[in-house]
């Protein structure tokens, strides 16, 4: 096994060897520091023919079984040995990670069952945090069997889900585009919330009548005014009531843009829209690296699916750490990250084929750092707005929110698109030169 760091001063780590050899040398320093874990394991389909050893058949995994497990390795079947593959690392993981951290793993429908059980007895069921769905793919495939497969799963665990918190993400154009201002209120956009909610509540049942004329008996069948007759008139004295353009809507309360949290609370559904796919991350990596054995990697993962995870779960000097690391796409998004907020957070990779390692994960990582070319014809939608009758006059809103998505991504892209198309103003971005300038890690 050798060890190799990148600049002194860095303090990035990419370890070329077995992550079971190198999690136990790198234990004695990093144990319990450890803030994000993201492993992509191989997810054990069967597929022989790549150098991820997909069905455990390595030389290190084969040595590994048979001193470990003995004889009996050689006739598990394929998940028996996936599982003793994983759980000596899993262990090993486990005591990398801060008492506020998580570990995020990826995965398909061949091995999360097991997997899940597994986490559960190494990490316990009380510190499961989510699954999430991830979708890798937009387009069905035609000739598939039964269904199109089109999401992977990451699932995650804390160490102490009590002591875990995650962060909020950005909000964005996309998740402001339902606040406008249509009656002009001097608080600026809004959108609303229905009155009427499932939960029972005791003064939850009165008769309204609209300031338009209608009188509204109660609330639907099934569901209770959310709160008192007295708060529903303190609240529309103060204009926060909306009834709709003649007055006789049932009402609906407002919640101003200004007054929601500065965050929007992950969900478990990651679109490839902002998480990519796995042939983005391909020509990405082509891109990257030229020519290379693209059976190499069949299916990297984009940094932009890990960038979330980085976003969601670390501080800005928070250690990352992935230990079947691929062509190093986690370290590709903690320099993304930390370019975005200028955090200084560090990662630490570990990749057991030593061509990988030297040819495709180092190599990535000093092409990131001084820059290079995007050459596939990549068109990435940032902005998308339907113009209506009623929203045209929102125009200069719409442009000036254009022109800050512009600047904040203008190191990241050279050429931009401001396109109109079926009604729908969209900002494309088209072919783009990729980062240039990583702070420290430059
Ligand atoms: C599914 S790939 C990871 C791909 C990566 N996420 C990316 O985006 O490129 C799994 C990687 O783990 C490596 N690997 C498999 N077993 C390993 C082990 N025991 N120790 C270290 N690396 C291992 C494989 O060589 C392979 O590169």
């Amino acid at each position: 096994m050798t060890i190799s760091c990148g600049d002194a001063d860095s303090g990035n780590l990419i370890v070329q060897g077995d992550n079971l050899d190198a999690l136990k040398a790198l234990l004695p320093r990093y144990a319990g520091k450890v803030k994000c874990i993201y492993i992509d394991p191989p997810y054990n389909t069967g597929n022989e023919g790549w150098v991820y050893n997909d069905n455990v058949n390595s030389p290190e995994i084969k040595k590994w079984l048979g001193e470990v497990v003995g004889k009996e390795g050689e006739t598990l079947d394929r998940h028996d040995r996936w599982l003793c593959m994983m759980y000596p690392r899993l262990v090993l993981l486990k005591q990398f990670l801060k008492d506020d951290g998580a570990i995020f793993i990826s995965i398909d429908d061949n091995e999360v069952a097991s997997l899940r059980i597994l986490m559960d007895e190494i990490f316990g069921s009380n510190n499961f945090v989510a699954t999430i769905a991830w979708q890798k793919i937009y387009t069905v495939k035609n000739n598939a069997r039964h269904f199109s497969e089109m999401h992977d799963y990451v699932i995650i665990y804390a160490l102490k889900k009590k002591q875990w918190e995650r962060n909020l993400l950005p909000r964005s154009a996309e998740t402001d585009e339902d606040y406008s201002n249509p009656d002009n209120d001097p608080r600026g956009e809004w959108t609303t919330n229905a009155l009427q909610s499932r939960n029972y509540y005791s003064k939850g049942t009165y008769e309204i009548s609209c300031p338009g004329g209608n009188v509204i008996s109660g609330p639907p069948k099934g569901t209770y005014w959310r709160m008192s007759e007295t708060s529903l008139w303190e609240l529309d004295d103060d204009n926060r009531v909306w009834w709709g353009e003649k007055g006789n809507n049932s009402p609906r309360i407002k919640k101003f843009l200004s007054e929601v949290k500065d965050g929007v609370v992950p969900s478990t559904w990651w679109e490839h829209k902002f998480a990519g796919t796995n042939s983005g991350a391909k020509t990405e990596l082509r891109s990257i690296l030229g020519d290379f054995e693209e059976e190499l990697f069949n299916t990297p993962k984009p940094w932009q699916l890990i960038q979330r995870i980085i976003q969601i779960s670390t501080d800005k000097d928070s250690i990352v750490m992935d230990s079947f690391a691929g062509s190093g796409s986690t370290a590709h998004a903690v320099l993304n990250q930390n370019k975005k907020d200028k955090g200084s957070r560090r990662f630490i990779l570990i990749e057991m084929d030593k061509v990988v390692s030297e040819s495709i994960t180092s190599h990535r990582m000093r092409s990131v750092i001084s820059g290079y070319a995007f050459k596939g014809k990549k068109k990435e939608e940032l902005y998308n707005v339907k113009l209506t009758l009623s929203n045209l006059k929102n125009t200069p809103e719409y442009l000036e929110e254009i022109s800050k998505i512009e600047n904040d991504k203008s190191e990241e892209y050279t050429r931009t698109k401001r396109v109109l198309s079926d009604n729908n103003i969209v900002y494309q971005i088209q072919k783009c030169y990729k980062i240039k300038h990583l702070n420290r890690y430059t």
